[in-house]
């Protein structure tokens, strides 16, 4: 930009114009005005109940859609009156982030344990060709909502559920299930999706449900771990553009790319996250080179031992680990663990997570594993390999035995209760404890 002022640069835009012939101008304008980040143009604007995402002891991630280019903070109070609120941007330090889709806020500096009321406030921007002029719409005050941050003192209460599949009626049953239950905290254990090749698609999955209890996640954080199919389709590599991914404090550096992995206090639960990543080998050919995901499981590995043997977490009565691919098999003789290459072959159940996880999950004590995948409620034992229960949820396929499922675990009388409840039918199909 040497030699050229500020003001002249802002000017290229349109000498370039002048300098094109009236046909391709016309097509230019025209490619203007459908372009999202030059403005709403006026069109009525929309901003999405907030969804809570990546919860932390002293974080907390709102994310909400919007239906054209705007800028969001969120207020925030340990009050219900906003006595002293604050007001967060989006993004972190120099230029605030604005998009056309989604926008997210991350409060930090929380207390532990804390209810704290908020609200998220959105303006459009009309007009945003030039830069020095943009134009603001009028701002959107949304609905004040709470949320209560983890930690020790937290009521040691999770909820999962898995394989949701953007199915609506499927998620209306699941959310309305989670509602009801008010856990401290919600798992969304992988396959929200199935292919995304688009933003708006995602945006619609995880923010914007189109569903009557969509704003349950207004009120109870979800934590989310990828099934297989999240890592599907053209868009889906940029997924944290909507979907929060942990507070980056929570890592070190050589683990700067374990972006989802978690590892935080519910109450008396150590509750866990792990990726089990796709679902057939890196070296498949339906994979055209894209597949990384062995060494992604080596390196949680480490993160496992690690994130088990951090002082708080080593201190909970209950530890629980969720990931989307079972780590035992339902069927030990004829399920695929995933290992091998065939053409029709995927992975039922995660051999290489089992025999690379299940040494750590034992020397630190896990009781409980959470995974989904197969569509289908089950639960395995613990045996003479493995001293973890495992609950397998449903998923979104109706049929003999096939039903979406709520698995809800929670600490009574310091005892880990585990109930799976079927939520098409709302009757309990599996209930156990832990002492
Ligand atoms: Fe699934
Ligand atoms: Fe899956």
């Amino acid at each position: 930009m040497a030699g050229l002022s500020r003001r002249s640069f802002i000017g290229v835009g349109a000498a370039f114009a002048a300098a094109v012939p009236e046909g391709a101008r016309g097509a230019e304008a025209e490619a203007a005005a459908r372009n999202p980040f030059l403005g709403t143009g006026g069109a009525p604007f929309r901003a999405g109940e907030p969804c809570l995402q990546a919860p932390g002891e002293t974080t907390m991630g709102v994310s909400w859609a919007v239906s054209g280019l705007a800028k969001g903070v969120v207020e925030f109070a340990d009050n219900p009156e906003f006595r002293n609120s604050k007001t967060v941007k989006s993004g972190g330090y120099g230029l605030v982030p604005i998009d056309t889709a989604a926008l997210g806020v991350r409060l930090e500096g929380l207390r532990p344990a804390t209810r704290y009321w908020y609200r998220t406030v959105t303006t459009p921007f009309t007009d945003y060709s030039n830069i020095y002029d943009a134009k603001m719409g009028e701002a959107v005050v949304g609905k004040v909502h709470s949320f209560k941050t983890l930690g020790a003192a937290a009521e040691g209460h999770v909820a999962m559920f898995c394989d949701t599949h953007a199915k609506a009626s499927v998620c209306q049953m699941v959310a309305a299930k989670v509602k009801e239950l008010k856990p401290s905290v919600a798992v969304w254990n992988g396959d929200a999706t199935n292919t995304t090749q688009d933003k708006a698609t995602a945006v619609k999955i995880f923010l914007d449900q189109p569903i009557d209890d969509a704003d349950y996640s207004a009120e109870i954080p979800v934590c989310f771990e990828s099934g297989n199919h999240d890592f599907r389709g053209s868009w889906i590599s940029r997924k944290e553009e909507v979907v929060m991914p942990r507070h980056p404090a929570e890592r070190d550096s050589s683990e700067w790319d374990l972006k989802w992995n978690f590892a935080v206090r519910v109450g008396d639960i150590a509750l866990v996250g792990m990726d089990t990543g796709e679902d057939k080998p890196d070296a498949h050919p339906k994979w055209f080179g894209l597949a990384n995901f062995e060494p992604y499981r080596r390196a949680q590995t480490a993160w496992l031992e690690k994130a088990l043997s951090r002082p708080d977490i080593a201190a909970a009565k209950f530890k629980v680990v969720c990931c989307h691919i079972p780590l035992q098999p339902i069927d030990p003789e004829n399920d695929d663990d995933g290992s091998t290459i065939t053409p029709h072959g995927y992975a039922r159940w995660q051999g290489e997570c089992y025999r690379m996880w299940n040494p750590v999950l034992e020397r630190h004590g896990v009781q409980l594993v959470l995974a989904g995948h197969r569509h289908r409620y089950h639960y395995n034992a613990p045996d003479a390999n493995h001293s973890w229960h495992q609950v397998i949820g449903g998923g979104c396929d109706f049929g003999p035995g096939l039903f979406p499922t709520v698995v809800d675990c929670k600490v009574e009388d310091g005892r880990l209760h585990v109930v799976t409840y079927d939520v098409s039918q709302n009757t309990v199909v599996g209930d156990f404890t832990i002492a």
